[in-house]
């Protein structure tokens, strides 16, 4: 989704804003830009012109791309001319002396119109003083629009963003930040924006419903939709909250608020009632090593590799193997009755495997919504639970999932992995994954050790008796070494993926708790390689899908030795017989499997319980090499971005 990162401070900021923008491209996105505020610019006559301007470069493709339009920034590649942005003097418009210490960049993700220079942030008024960078949707963009074009503004895009640096210049007087909160009065929507202006030697940051930070350096400061992008300069920052409003320069941060309190839904939108707050300072526990690929061929293989650390962490200090107890600092409630576990994509995966194992092991009533479609329909809301997962604490669904709980009574719990997250200041519990950054959209290691929060939870509420009898904190001890044993057999899992990476489509089965797992197979497959996958609960493929089985569409089945393994057998000689290639993920020792299936990928043996750790790491290495096979862009898949900060 879109990246933002502005600077404010004594340094040239173009080489800091586009190593930044570089961080923040695994967020995903088609565009990028970067507009800078130039104290003085000589003319092609050599003349100088005292008055600040601002100067805006943006362009379709790469931020590599974009640095060559910074011919005179040192240690940057490239060497094109400079590229005039539409609307401005048409002239070249190469930086000229003296630099600038103030700027925003932006990478953008399409959302209102196409992918194309003149839609890329940042985008400018009419005067070309004041530019803003935005990432989220005004909803009220047409209407604002109309309006402003009726008092005489001009539009050269077809976004919802351009109305904000219009309303800005409409309200202008002087004073930039009065000018920013009557623009934010008339919007409706979500927003983390940006705003700089040629006379003002501060930027001004706002954020509602999309994630915003500062990053505080020494006579520097940073504002940037996540600290990936400022982890290279500081791990000091202040995550701002819904309604918050704050004044950026080289040597000073202010912020003034408009929220009544934490985490409360903002009702009162429309008020200019703002009051200074103080914002906590964080110190982020990641270091820029972790950030960084470290000698792999891209992050997601990095983090795959990464998965056994990650467990380590994100269990340590939680398991007592004497007493073979769990102790969390999450509290259940006297009189909850039931639990919604709510979150998108690969974390609502990690979910319906834990409403398996919490129904299997509490007796508690779980169920498992997607958070775009959550509702409160048949909740007894001062009785439920809700956890909302999310392994970045952005995704914008999840967020209002959590939050409509909370405000109707419901008792909330996040999981995620990002400290300081938004959904960590909208739940009332927050239980931390430890995987360090994940920087491949693809989530690997978050997704493990989401896994690893969620039966550390299932744990803690299932009996006594119940702990003794299965071994389960011996279960969650082995659990690194037999992540370790299935990497070591990832060189055994490329030639499977080779032959998968040659059909277009194919189907993902899965029973019981390993049906999800399946359907986190499919999802890793097709959102890297860009073959078309699907899953289905073993059981149901005979009820139509049986249609597209034949020699061009591969059935890759989960085959572990629990009570589904008869089943899975039966269904597998169905495929078979319908001349579909199989391939199974299966248990060392198994041997009968063999004369069932065309291949085998084996799984070390462990209690099935935990087998949907083994068979995801599995999963994950079978689409990576799939999709290397077809040379895709694996950290960076088409139209997809990291956090999903939009509705
Ligand atoms: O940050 P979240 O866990 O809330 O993200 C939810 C999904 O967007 C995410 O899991 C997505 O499906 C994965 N990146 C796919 O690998």
């Amino acid at each position: 989704m879109c990246g933002i990162i502005a600077y404010a401070g004594y340094k040239e900021c173009q080489p800091i804003l586009l190593e930044s923008l570089k961080r923040l491209e695994y967020r995903g996105y088609d565009s990028c830009g970067i507009a800078v505020r130039v104290e003085s610019r000589k003319s092609r006559r050599g003349r100088i012109n005292p008055t600040p301007t601002i100067e805006v470069y943006k362009d379709v493709g790469r931020v590599g791309d974009l640095a060559k339009s910074f011919p005179q920034i040192q240690g940057l590649k490239g060497g094109g001319r400079g590229t005039p942005v539409d609307g401005q003097d048409a002239r070249p418009t190469r930086l000229q002396t003296p630099g600038s210490g103030l700027g925003i960049a932006h990478t953008r993700w399409a959302t209102h119109g196409e992918v194309s220079k003149s839609n890329a942030h940042p985008h400018l008024d009419c005067s070309g003083r004041i530019a803003v960078v935005h990432n989220g949707v005004i909803e009220n963009f047409q209407s604002l629009r109309d309006e402003l074009t009726r008092e005489g503004h001009h539009f050269s895009s077809e976004t919802d963003t351009e109305v904000i640096p219009h309303l800005i210049e409409r309200y202008y007087d002087g004073d930039l930040e009065g000018a920013v909160t009557r623009a934010l009065a008339d919007v409706r929507g979500t927003y983390a924006i940006i705003v700089l202006a040629a006379g003002h030697k501060k930027l001004v940051a706002a954020r509602r419903e999309s994630p915003l930070i500062i990053g505080i350096g020494d006579r520097e400061n940073f504002v940037a939709s996540d600290v990936a992008a400022v982890l290279d300069y500081t791990d000091r920052v202040i995550y701002l909250e819904d309604g918050d409003i704050a004044l950026v320069s080289e040597g000073s941060i202010s912020i003034t608020s408009r929220e009544s309190g934490r985490g409360t839904p903002d009702s009162r939108l429309q008020t200019l009632d703002y009051r200074p707050v103080q914002r906590e300072e964080q110190v982020i526990p990641w270091s820029l090593e972790e950030a960084q690929k470290g000698g792999y061929e891209h992050f997601m293989l990095k983090e795959i590799h990464e998965q056994p650390k990650a467990i380590e962490n994100t269990l340590s200090g939680h398991i007592s193997l004497i007493e073979r107890t769990v102790s969390l600092n999450v509290r259940k409630e006297a009189g909850l009755e039931d639990i919604v576990l709510v979150a998108c994509g690969t974390s609502s995966h990690a979910a319906l495997i834990a409403e398996y194992v919490i129904g299997k092991l509490c007796h508690l009533p779980v169920r498992v919504k997607v958070a775009s479609e959550f509702n409160c329909h048949e909740m007894a809301l001062e009785k439920t639970w809700v956890w909302g997962i999310s392994q970045s604490g952005e995704t914008l669904d999840t967020l209002r999932a959590i939050k409509k709980a909370r405000t109707l009574g419901c008792a909330t719990l996040a999981i995620t992995n990002v400290p300081g997250s938004s959904i960590t200041r909208i739940a009332e519990q927050v239980f931390y994954t430890r995987a360090g950054p994940e920087i491949g959209v693809a989530a690997t290691k978050t997704f493990l050790t989401q896994l690893v929060a969620l039966y550390l939870l299932a744990f803690s509420f299932a009996s006594p008796d119940i702990m003794n009898a299965e071994g389960l904190i011996e279960g969650l001890r082995l659990l690194p070494s037999r992540v370790r044993q299935v990497l070591d057999g990832a060189e055994g899992i490329i030639p499977h993926a080779r032959h998968l990476s040659r059909y277009d489509n194919a189907f993902f089965i899965g029973r019981g708790l390993n049906y999800p797992v399946a359907m986190e197979g499919a999802l890793k497959l097709k959102e890297i390689s860009y073959i078309h996958a699907e899953a289905y609960a073993a059981g149901e493929l005979k009820h139509g899908p049986f249609a597209l089985l034949g020699p061009s569409t591969p059935v890759v089945a989960m085959a572990t030795r629990d009570d589904t393994y008869e089943p899975m057998l039966t269904s597998i000689k169905e495929i078979k017989a319908r001349g579909s290639q199989v391939i199974a993920l299966a248990e060392e020792g198994d041997e009968d499997i063999e004369q069932f299936v065309d291949a085998v990928i084996r799984i070390p043996p462990i209690d099935p319980l935990f087998s949907p750790f083994l068979n995801s790491v599995a999963l994950q290495l079978l689409a990576y090499y799939a999709a290397k096979e077809r040379g895709c862009p694996i950290d960076l898949p088409a139209n997809l971005a990291k956090s999903v900060t939009v509705p």
